[in-house]
């Protein structure tokens, strides 16, 4: 049986005493929660964050990372840099990096790979554009991603990887994929796990959906076969808003 995973991408929003808020309002709201919970601040909220989750049944989790260690690489910010604020998980591949920041899958395969190899577990973001769900590419686009963004990957390693179906019209847009559009991706992507890893793999790994997840959809989306959980944006912002997702019921 898989556990639901619901996470809070907070994007480019909040101060340190925003955060803190949020944080500790999180704490004590779900304290009482029966699914596994994760927060990914911005960087320099993450050491703020971290002592006010610690100890909780909160995880922490970076919304990116470098593909390089450590060296001269401004601007960007370390694996180990983030272990040492207590970062736990690392959100790779969001749609914003890949669109807006053009990050391609032979990098986010780099990252993938990095994180893994320093203990992070990953959730690794796939999802289509409009144009490409019109075209009938949803599916092809999402295995791409997969595959791509596994590569080298081990066996023993993919259990620290969750997926986060994140159609790319549908974030921040206010636009929900129905529950069966959801599913169908979903399904088609753990068959695509199926053929890398085989069946156990396919049936444990978590796929998280996203995009306009609320309080008022979150229980028809979780009650779909293959989706195991959310990754969440704007409502993810406020304990009123998030709080009824992660204790959809
Ligand atoms: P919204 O929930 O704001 O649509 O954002 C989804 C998302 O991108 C989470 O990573």
């Amino acid at each position: 049986m898989r556990n639901y995973y619901i996470a809070g991408n907070w994007k480019m929003h909040k101060t340190r005493a925003e955060a803190a808020d949020l944080a500790a309002a999180l704490v004590a709201r779900l304290k009482d929660g029966k699914h596994k919970y994760l927060v990914a601040p911005g960087f320099t909220l993450l050491e703020t964050v971290a002592p006010i989750i610690k100890g909780s049944n909160i995880l922490l989790g970076a919304q990116n990372c470098a593909p390089e260690e450590q060296g001269a690489h401004t601007g960007e910010t370390s694996v180990l840099q983030l272990k040492d604020l207590g970062v736990q998980v690392v959100i790779l591949g969001h749609s914003e990096r890949r669109h807006v920041y053009k990050e391609d899958d032979a990098l986010i395969n780099k990252k993938v790979k990095l994180a893994l190899r320093q203990g992070l577990d990953v959730i690794l973001c796939i999802g289509e554009l409009l144009e490409e769900r019109e075209e009938g590419r949803a599916e092809q686009v999402c295995e791409t991603q997969t595959v791509k963004g596994l590569e080298g990957v081990q066996a023993d390693d993919l259990s620290r990887v969750t997926l986060a179906y994140e159609p790319v019209w549908a974030i921040g847009t206010g636009k929900t994929a129905t529950p069966e559009d959801a599913d169908a991706i979903h399904a088609y992507v753990r068959g695509v796990i199926r053929k890398l890893y085989g069946e156990s793999a396919a049936q444990r790994i978590i796929i998280q959906y996203g995009g306009s997840v609320k309080a008022d959809n979150a229980a028809q989306l979780m009650a779909k076969e293959n989706i195991d959980g959310a990754l969440v944006g704007g409502a993810a912002l406020k304990a009123d808003s998030f709080v009824p997702i992660a204790k959809f019921s």
